[in-house]
């Protein structure tokens, strides 16, 4: 009988990389995944640290596990990823029942870890040096990440992957875990990268996400001289048969140069889409949070990113109720959406986390009633622009990368049904067509618009000419483990 495996997967895309490549290890040594906990041999969890929410649901669901361990003592649960190496005390404290703490940059030994624990019924802990433990050297090696080992089925879809080019963050802001939960920036080999995605584009896909917490600090120091920056890494693959499109998440500001943007608007591959974080509008707030621009150089820059590159969808993150806030502090955060026509942002409350500077050095003194008022303040305003920018879009033909059933499409049977895709600027564009279009890239017209979608009409293709729509649907993947709409990377 098949050994059975559960893995949750909660965060950014950078865990849903890590993810893959953890179900490819496991694979290798005969694990099939199931969607039912309580029916895996080995049972995952990986975890984020960015706010506080997403480690309570994590106990919470260890909690629900601890009668069901108590009961199949032969079982394996694992925390893996950031919660693992930020708390590997607090985790045995608060679920002693758990038999694997793995971080980040440890996950390549979790089969050998999986069998040590079903050996000897003994707890594992494999965790990175702490940043301030050892030497840049030591630490930096503790964090190396392995050779991956892709599985395709893992994949947002068959069409679609994340490709690693950098882990790690050294820019320190003070509310971010990310620098000690992933440790030291660390640029890859580009020819590691540009091998992985000839590898990609042989099984088929179509479409690339570089990742990086600050993915536009990509570079890679030859040691002779020679530097490659994450300009050039786009060019060398733009050659590879295949690959359709190219998109990289997240960028930092100050970290814009105008190579990337040249890029950007020179290569055809190239998706017009930056995301690029801004926080907050206010300078006192930015300082605080040591993102080391001010209000002004962020606007230069949306301004430079427009120019350079025209047409080009640009959106944000920001977080509201960050210590020490205050009501007109917020307002400048205000002024600040309202201005720059973000395509979207994504707005967090602020989430006070143990271990970071902010936590040592400010009190989390905005209530949370306010933090909620300006979170659903400032979201009103980023609709209302999401709107008007999608709007614009109406007449417009798009080209559209059909990524599956959108949610209505997931209720229908039969006949054409609701498909969803994204156009080449990261708007997502749902339409009417047969699921055989999943995968494509297909011209869509659009002729209505709402904050989130676009809605369009497939320009008829032969392909669709031809078709029946009597056939029963099937999608290529689970659509409870769909992530192809996830969050931005931290
Ligand atoms: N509280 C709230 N939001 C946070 N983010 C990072 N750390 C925190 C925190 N402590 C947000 C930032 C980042 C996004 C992915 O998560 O806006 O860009
Ligand atoms: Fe690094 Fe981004 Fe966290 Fe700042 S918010 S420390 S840039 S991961």
């Amino acid at each position: 009988m098949s050994k059975k495996l559960y893995i949750e997967t909660v965060g950014c895309q950078m865990n849903v990389l890590d993810s893959e490549l953890v179900v490819g290890g496991l694979r290798r040594d005969g694990y099939e995944l199931t969607h039912e906990a309580v029916d895996a041999d080995v049972i995952l969890f990986n975890t984020c640290s960015v706010r506080e929410h997403a480690e309570e649901k994590i106990y919470s669901a260890l909690g629900r596990l601890v009668g069901h361990k108590k009961s199949h003592p032969d079982k394996v649960i694992g925390v893996i990823g950031c919660m693992a190496q930020k708390d590997q005390e607090l985790i045995r404290r608060r679920a002693p029942h758990v038999d694997m703490v793995v971080g980040t940059g440890q996950l390549g030994q979790i089969p050998s870890l999986v069998k040590v624990v079903q050996e000897t019924r003994q707890p594992q802990y494999a965790l990175s040096l702490g940043r301030a433990e050892a030497g840049k050297k030591d630490v930096e090696a503790s964090f190396e990440s392995y050779d991956p080992v892709r599985d395709p089925s893992m994949r947002p879809t068959s069409f679609q992957a994340f490709v690693r080019i950098q882990i790690g963050c050294d820019k320190f802001c003070t509310y971010c875990v990310v620098p000690s939960t992933r440790g030291p920036e660390q640029s890859r080999h580009p020819n590691q990268i540009w091998g992985e995605v000839k590898q990609l584009a042989d099984e088929g896909c179509k479409e690339i996400t570089l990742l990086g917490q600050t993915v536009n600090s990509y570079e890679f120091e030859h040691g002779d001289g020679r530097r490659t920056r994450l300009s050039d890494l786009i060019a060398g693959m733009h050659e590879v048969p295949g690959i359709e499109r190219i998109k990289f998440v997240t960028n930092y500001p100050k970290d814009m140069t105008d190579d990337l943007l040249d890029a950007v608007r020179e290569l055809p591959k190239a998706v017009k889409y930056l995301h690029v974080p801004v926080q907050s509008g206010c300078n006192e707030v930015l300082k605080r949070m040591k993102r080391m621009y001010s209000v002004e150089f962020y606007r230069e820059m949306l301004q430079r990113c427009r120019e350079k590159v025209p047409g080009v969808a640009i959106s944000s993150d920001f977080i509201v109720g960050f210590c020490g806030e205050t009501e007109e502090a917020f307002q400048k955060t205000c002024d600040l959406v309202r201005e720059s026509r973000f395509k979207n942002s994504f707005i967090f409350k602020y989430s006070k986390r143990p271990g970071t500077k902010a936590d040592d050095l400010y009190p989390d003194d905005i209530p949370e009633e306010v933090k909620k008022r300006r979170n659903n303040d400032l979201l009103a305003i980023q609709n209302a622009n999401s709107l008007a920018d999608h709007k614009s879009k109406v007449g417009e033909t798009v080209s559209v990368l059909v990524e599956g059933p959108s949610k209505l499409g997931m209720k229908q049977t039969s006949g054409p049904i609701q498909l969803a895709g994204r156009s080449m600027t990261d708007h997502i564009v749902v339409f009417d067509g047969n699921p055989r279009l999943i995968g494509q890239t297909i011209d869509v017209r659009v002729h209505e618009a709402s904050p989130f979608t676009l809605y369009g009409q497939a320009v008829t293709t032969d392909l669709q000419k031809t078709e029946t729509w009597s056939e029963p649907v099937s999608y290529p993947k689970d659509p409870a483990n769909d992530r192809r709409l996830g969050l931005p990377l931290v």
